[in-house]
């Protein structure tokens, strides 16, 4: 068997584990198996990879600074991974994605100078159209996905205003760059000049910059899972560069997995997928800052804890302040406790609680949280109105009426944890600030909802020890 057979075979058995990879990652009972196929998947690629570089006599210089590369880059992936804090995994997803469309742009760039520098010697003249099409392509997804991802890292990490930036014209302008791009590729194709291969990389970045600034707040989850989807198809199209098939199934699995990612994310919040992908088109005015809801009452934890021990159902709903406050610990003995005590005690789970997806699932899965009280929206969404007590703990868009309420409010339309509905609701919060989409909640003012201040995480122990 020739070195190029093996590392075929290998790069087939690296593709089926990255499906396996997919479908294990989307139950919580099988993730760690996913995970588990996706890094043993990569290590077969990488190994075929070097295998093969070795066999087409690579020099030993190269095959040096290919090791070297990847071992200088794993060691800084470990220590990023393990002190990120779960809080800062999405900024870090985002700027994953933006060096995968660099890489992207630096794989394109390479595929023209190579070719230009041989003066196309070497290359099937019938195909050079094909390959310079393909670098201009995969050149400008590389870049949009290149900028928008740091744009996306600078929101997520608060770097820069998650206000949607709002330039007169701006679909005007993303639709001309599409076009002008298309021109560009034409020109390309024709006479494979410099200028419109530059040309076309600094619109391509300018794109991405202005595509994802002009985002709000509250649409950012779709934009981070379409980056994600960018990313694989920016992969993708280094693969066909590089005439590497796995590179091509690798992309393609990552860019259709993340662009059905956004599509769930976008029937979850109700947006359409274009108009988000337009960067926030048809945003409308928020109508809730000037509304005055009237005043909030609050509670104490012993008040809190008495109201546990009489109630028969009570419906969790994390957010984004549980991640914060790490309170999935006191939150999960504190449900062991109820239950022991006859409690009926669930979780409901909003499709974009937190920062990513699954989020709040992947918390409570730590905290040892039994699997088969953790509900999904839609499986919870009808019984909030026959249950006791409900504990919102640090969620704040995630539950706001006015996304069911208000037509003018900016998540209008967004489905919301009903949580309003049940006899009592205790929101756990520092302040009576806005959440995430700098959306005003008028829950906090509701007849029956009742405010405990804090740090949910001290809050939830307080009540653990009034039990
Ligand atoms: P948010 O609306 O962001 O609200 C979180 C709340 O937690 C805040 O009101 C905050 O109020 C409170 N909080 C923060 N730290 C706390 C602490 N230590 N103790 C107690 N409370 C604390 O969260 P959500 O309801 O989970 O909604 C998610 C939002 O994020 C949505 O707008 C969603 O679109 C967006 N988003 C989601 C994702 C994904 S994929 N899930 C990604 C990016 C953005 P105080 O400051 O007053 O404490």
């Amino acid at each position: 068997m020739t070195v190029d057979t093996a590392a075929t075979a290998a790069y087939i058995v690296a593709a089926l584990l990255f499906i396996l990879a997919l479908a294990g990652l989307s139950r919580h009972e099988t993730a760690r198996a996913g995970n588990a196929f996706g890094i043993a998947g990569m290590a077969i690629a990488l190994v075929a990879t070097l295998a093969l570089a070795l066999a087409r006599g690579i020099d030993p210089v190269g095959i040096g600074l290919l090791i070297g590369t990847v071992l200088i880059a794993a060691v800084i992936g470990l220590i990023r991974a393990a002190r990120v804090p779960m809080t800062g995994i999405p900024e870090l997803i985002a700027l994953f994605h933006s060096f995968v469309g660099l890489a992207a742009v630096l794989v394109g760039w390479n595929g023209y100078l190579e070719v230009e520098a041989r003066g196309g010697a070497g290359f099937p003249a019938e195909l050079l159209g094909i390959h310079h099409a393909e670098v201009m392509i995969g050149v400008f997804i590389g870049a949009v996905t290149f900028t928008g991802s740091i744009v996306a890292w600078g929101k997520l990490a608060a770097r820069f205003s998650s206000r949607p930036l709002m330039l007169p014209g701006k679909n005007a302008l993303n639709l001309g760059a599409l076009v002008v791009f298309v021109a560009l590729t034409v020109w390309f194709v024709i006479d494979p000049t410099l200028t419109a291969l530059v040309a076309a990389t600094v619109i391509a970045l300018a794109l991405g910059v202005h595509l994802v600034a002009s985002i709000g707040g509250g649409d950012m989850p779709v934009v981070v899972s379409m980056l994600n989807s960018y990313s694989g198809w920016a992969a993708a199209a280094s693969g066909f560069l590089l005439g590497n098939d796995l590179l091509i199934i690798t992309g393609a699995l990552v860019g259709s997995s993340g662009a059905y990612l956004s599509y769930i994310m976008c029937k979850a919040m109700n947006r359409s997928f274009i108009s988000v992908i337009a960067g926030g088109f048809g945003i409308v005015a928020s109508s809730g800052a000037e509304k005055d809801y009237g005043e909030h009452r609050e509670s104490t934890p012993d008040r809190v804890a008495e109201l546990l021990a009489n109630a028969s159902s009570v419906i969790i709903t994390p957010g984004y302040g549980m991640a914060v406050a790490q309170a999935q610990y006191p939150v999960a003995e504190l449900t062991r406790r109820l239950r022991e005590s006859g409690v009926t005690v669930r979780f409901g789970i909003h499709p974009v609680a937190g920062r990513l997806p699954g989020h709040m699932n992947v918390l409570l899965a730590e905290a040892k949280v039994p699997y088969d009280i953790v509900l999904e929206m839609d499986e919870i969404n009808d019984d909030f109105a026959d249950t006791d007590v409900v504990l919102v703990i640090g969620a704040n868009d995630t539950v706001n009426p006015a996304a069911a309420e208000d037509p003018g409010s900016p998540i209008a339309g967004m489905p919301v944890l009903k949580v309003w509905e049940a006899n009592d609701v205790i929101v756990f919060k520092r302040s009576m600030a806005a959440g995430y989409a700098g959306v005003p909640n008028p829950l906090f003012y509701r007849e029956n909802s009742q405010m405990l201040f804090g740090d949910a995480r001290d809050r939830v122990e307080d009540i653990v020890k009034a039990l």
